[in-house]
C-alpha cells in the first residue's frame, strides 16, 4: 500500500528502507532516505514501524524474521557492542574484530552459573551452562554445534565455551599436575600452531575440523575429554595462494631461535618454496618467533617431550626441504633426477631430518631415511602386480607431484600423531557416565564457481 513501510534489495547496502510512493503493477517506487528506487514488489519485505531503537535480543521476538529484519537487529545490536542474540535456542555471535575481555571474565561466569537460557543478555557462557545443567539434571550427554562462514568467530566462541565448561566442570589442581581442562585449554596453540594459517578470510583459519568431548564423572566433574579432528587441508602444505600463507608452524620454526634454525639447515622462508609461491610471509599481528617459544611451552604442558619436539620440527623442516628438490630430466627417457647440486642438498637434508631417533622401554631405536631410497621414491613408480614388480621412471613433472605428495602425506601424519599425543597426554575416562561434545567445525567459503581443491571428484566436494 502507498505509505507502508518497505525493506528493498541494494547492490551497495544489501538492504535499504523506505516508505511505498507509487504502485505500478509488479513494481513499486520506494523513497528512501538518500534516493528514491524501483523495485519489484516480489522481492521486497515489509518492514516493521515500531522495531525498537536498540533492537531485541531474541530474534523470535521480530515482527518479521526475514533476512532485512534479522540483518538490521544484528546491526543494530552490534553498534552498541551487542554481539550475540538468541533466536530461540541458537546463539548467533557477530565478531567484534576488537577484544572484549569484560564478556568473558570471572564475574560474568558466576554470573550465568544456573541461570535460565534467554534470562541474561545472550552469550556462549549461558548456552555451555544450560548444556552443563540438562546434562546433570536429566542425565544426557550433550553436543554444542558451532558453524558459520570462515572468519566468523567459530573458534574464538568454542574457546569461550570450553572456558565455561572447564570453570563448571573443573577440579582444584596443585600446581604440579595440570587437571585435564587446563590441557584441553592449553592444546589449542598447539593444534593452532599446525592446523591453522592466514586465509583472506581470517588470519587464524582453521584448516580443520575439531570435535571436543568432554568426559563428566556422575558428579559432573570433569573426568577426561577427547579431541577428534577432521579432513585437515592437505593441499594447503605444498600449495598457496596470494596473500594467504601455509601453516603457522612453518615460519615460526624459520624464525626460531639461531641455534634450531641452525640445526634444521633453515633461513628466510622466502628461500622455500612451499612458502614462496605467496608473497605473504610476516604477518603485523603475529610474531612468529614470539609464537615458537610460545608454541613450544605449550608442548611442555601438554605432556610432549623435548625429544618428541625435536622430532616434530625435524620433520616440519623436512618438508620445507624436501619442497625445495627441483628435478630435471633424467638419462634415460622420461626420467627424472635431482636438477642440480641446490636440489641435491635439500634432498639430502630432507633424509637427515627424517632419521627418527626413539627410546623406548627396552631398547632405542632408529629409524633411517636413506638419500638414494628417498630419490628413487620420488623419480621412480613401482606397480606390484600378482606376478612381478615393475618399477617405471617418472618424468620430471611426476616426480615433482610424487614430492607434494609425500610431502602432504607426512604433514597430515605428523598432525594426526600430534592430537593423538594430546588425547594420550589429556587422558580419557573410559567410564564417564556424560560427556558434551563441542563442534567446530572448518568454516566454508563461498566462491562464484566452487572447485574441489583435493582432487578427489566426489560429487559432495564439487
Ligand atoms: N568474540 C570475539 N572477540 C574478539 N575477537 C574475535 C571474537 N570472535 C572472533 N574474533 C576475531 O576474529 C578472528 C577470526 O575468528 P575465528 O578464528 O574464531 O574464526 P572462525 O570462524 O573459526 O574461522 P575459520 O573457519 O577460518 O577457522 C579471531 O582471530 C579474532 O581476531
Ligand atoms: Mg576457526
Amino acid at each position: 500500500m502507498i505509505g507502508s513501510h518497505v525493506w528493498v534489495e541494494d547492490p551497495d547496502d544489501a538492504w535499504l528502507d523506505g516508505e511505498v510512493i507509487e504502485i505500478n503493477g509488479e513494481e513499486i517506487k520506494v523513497k528512501c532516505t538518500a534516493k528514491t528506487v524501483v523495485a519489484k514488489t516480489s522481492s521486497s519485505y515489509p518492514k516493521d514501524p515500531e522495531f525498537p531503537e536498540c533492537g531485541v535480543d531474541d530474534m523470535t521476538k521480530l515482527a518479521y524474521l526475514h533476512e532485512p529484519g534479522v540483518l538490521q537487529n544484528l546491526k543494530c545490536r552490534y553498534d552498541a557492542n551487542e554481539i550475540y542474540t538468541y533466536t530461540g535456542g541458537i546463539l548467533i555471535a557477530v565478531n567484534p574484530f576488537k577484544r572484549l575481555p569484560h564478556l568473558y571474565d570471572i564475574q560474568v561466569m558466576q554470573k550465568y552459573k544456573g541461570a535460565a537460557l534467554g534470562e541474561l543478555s545472550p552469550h556462549p557462557f549461558a548456552v555451555a551452562d544450560s548444556a552443563y545443567r540438562q546434562m546433570i539434571n536429566e542425565g544426557i550427554s550433550q553436543a554444542i554445534l558451532v558453524s558459520g562462514e570462515s572468519g566468523a568467530g567459530k573458534t574464538e566462541s568454542t574457546k569461550m565455551l570450553m572456558r565455561y565448561l572447564a570453570y563448571m566442570g573443573g577440579r582444584v589442581s596443585n600446581a604440579e599436575e595440570r587437571s585435564v581442562e587446563q590441557k584441553v585449554l592449553e592444546s589449542n596453540p598447539v593444534l593452532e600452531a599446525f592446523g591453522n594459517a592466514k586465509t583472506v578470510r581470517n588470519n587464524n583459519s582453521s584448516r580443520f575440523g575439531k570435535f571436543v568431548e568432554i568426559q563428566f564423572d556422575q558428579r559432573g566433574r570433569i573426568s577426561g575429554a577427547a579431541i577428534r579432528t577432521y579432513l585437515l587441508e592437505r593441499s594447503r602444505v605444498c600449495q598457496v595462494s596470494d596473500p594467504e600463507r601455509n601453516y603457522h608452524c612453518f615460519y615460526m620454526l624459520c624464525s626460531a631461535r639461531k641455534e634450531d634454525v641452525e640445526k634444521y639447515k633453515l633461513g628466510n622462508p622466502r628461500t622455500f618454496h612451499y612458502l614462496n609461491q605467496s608473497n605473504c610471509i610476516e604477518l603485523d599481528a603475529l610474531n612468529d618467533s614470539e609464537e615458537y617459544i610460545a608454541t613450544r611451552r605449550a608442548m611442555d604442558v601438554v605432556g610432549i617431550s623435548e625429544e618428541e619436539q625435536d622430532a616434530i620440527f625435524r620433520v616440519v623442516a623436512a618438508i620445507l626441504h624436501l619442497g625445495n628438490v627441483e628435478f630435471s630430466k633424467g638419462q634415460e627417457t622420461d626420467a627424472s633426477e635431482p636438477k642440480n647440486d641446490k636440489s641435491r642438498f635439500h634432498l639430502k637434508t630432507a633424509a637427515e631430518l627424517f632419521i627418527c631417533e626413539w627410546k623406548t622401554s627396552n631398547m632405542p631405536l632408529l629409524f633411517r631415511c636413506d638419500e638414494k631410497s628417498l630419490e628413487e621414491s620420488l623419480c621412480k613408480r613401482v606397480f606390484v602386480t600378482r606376478d612381478e614388480t615393475i618399477t617405471k621412471a617418472l618424468d620430471p613433472n611426476a616426480a615433482a607431484l610424487s614430492r607434494d605428495a609425500l610431502a602432504k602425506i607426512v604433514y597430515s601424519k605428523l598432525f594426526d600423531w600430534l592430537v593423538e599425543k594430546i588425547n594420550v597426554a589429556i587422558g580419557q575416562d573410559k567410564e564417564s557416565k556424560f560427556l558434551i561434545g563441542v563442534l567446530d567445525i572448518y568454516g566454508f567459503e563461498s566462491f562464484k564457481t566452487n572447485r574441489c581443491l583435493t582432487g578427489c571428484h566426489l560429487p559432495a566436494c564439487l
